[in-house]
């Protein structure tokens, strides 16, 4: 990758970028995004992204999921809705209106019913991303609306037959040419996670920290993308944008307790001071 492609994402970036907010807005203004996430064996990662979305200013959020999962994060999440089992109604071509952008795969682990579920959401008119249980080796077929990935370098292994020791000291390349080839936004994550574009740009975020070493982190971020996805019109900023709130508030809270002590549902506690002190 041509180095004058790339740049360092920095506050100001973000400060310049993150959209206001109208005094006239409803909820309708701010998209209803789509979640299908959480097992009964995971359901908190269906929470965490759910929390992550929420708190980044989604209009409405819908979860896609089990009953079960439903019932146990609905008491610390009750501004969500449920569509019970969309992983399986959506695998067989059903979806529910109005949904402005789509995130799958945090906490899923049915491999078939996914791969099923993708092919249905690629056809519709909407911006995806793709996380976790979702990210396979596959073939894409172009689409006209933006495609995210959030894979850490063990998916990414997963998904290029390529070994975690080639990914790591390679990251800016191989995400970047995994990038154009796919025509996707790639977020390969871990310190210094790399956000490469299909048209050869990049950025590089520097926010977040070990804290985020942890069972939860990623699904967290999956959720802020979705409502970035919902609620902003420049994508390429958007996810630089929520990759680097995401590590913001990581850094935040390393300020006040051991990095040990946090638990990743704490992440989004602090986000609206973060964004309070950017812009
Ligand atoms: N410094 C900075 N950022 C870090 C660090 C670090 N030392 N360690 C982790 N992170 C960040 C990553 O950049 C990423 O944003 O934390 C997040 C970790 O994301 P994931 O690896 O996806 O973690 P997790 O939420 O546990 O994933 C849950 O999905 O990806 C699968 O196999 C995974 O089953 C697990 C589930
Ligand atoms: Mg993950």
């Amino acid at each position: 990758p041509h180095a004058s492609k790339w740049k360092l994402w920095d506050r100001t970036d973000v400060a310049t970028t993150l959209s206001d907010r109208s005094t006239f807005s409803h909820k309708g203004s701010f998209g209803t995004g789509l979640l299908l996430a959480g097992s009964d064996e995971m359901p908190g990662s269906a929470l965490l992204a759910g929390l992550g979305a929420m708190r980044t200013g989604i209009g409405k959020l819908v979860i896609g999921t089990s009953n079960f999962v439903a019932s146990i994060i609905s008491t610390r999440l009750p501004e969500a809705t449920y569509w019970f089992d969309g992983l399986q109604k959506c695998a067989k071509g059903q979806l529910i209106q109005g949904v402005r952008a789509a995130a799958i795969g945090p906490g899923l682990n049915a491999p078939y019913l996914v791969e099923e579920a993708i092919n249905c959401l690629w056809e519709r008119d909407i911006p995806l991303l793709l996380d976790a249980g979702a990210l396979m080796e596959r073939n894409y077929t172009p689409r006209e609306k933006p495609v995210v990935i959030t894979p850490h370098p063990g998916e990414f292994s997963r998904m290029t037959g390529k070994s975690i020791e080639e990914i790591q000291s390679n990251r800016i390349q191989l995400a970047s040419e995994y990038a154009i080839n796919n025509q996707m936004i790639v977020v390969l994550k871990g310190t210094y996670t790399v956000i490469a574009y299909p048209d050869g740009t990049g950025v590089i975020n520097t926010t977040g920290n070990h804290c985020l070493a942890k069972g939860g982190s990623g699904d967290t971020l999956t959720g802020m993308l979705l409502a970035l996805l919902c609620t902003e019109t420049d994508i390429k900023s958007a996810v630089a944008n929520g990759v680097y709130l995401h590590g913001a508030c990581a850094d935040e809270i390393v300020k006040r307790k051991d990095a040990r002590a946090v638990s990743i549902s704490e992440l989004t506690d602090v986000l609206g001071s973060v964004i309070q002190k950017l812009t």
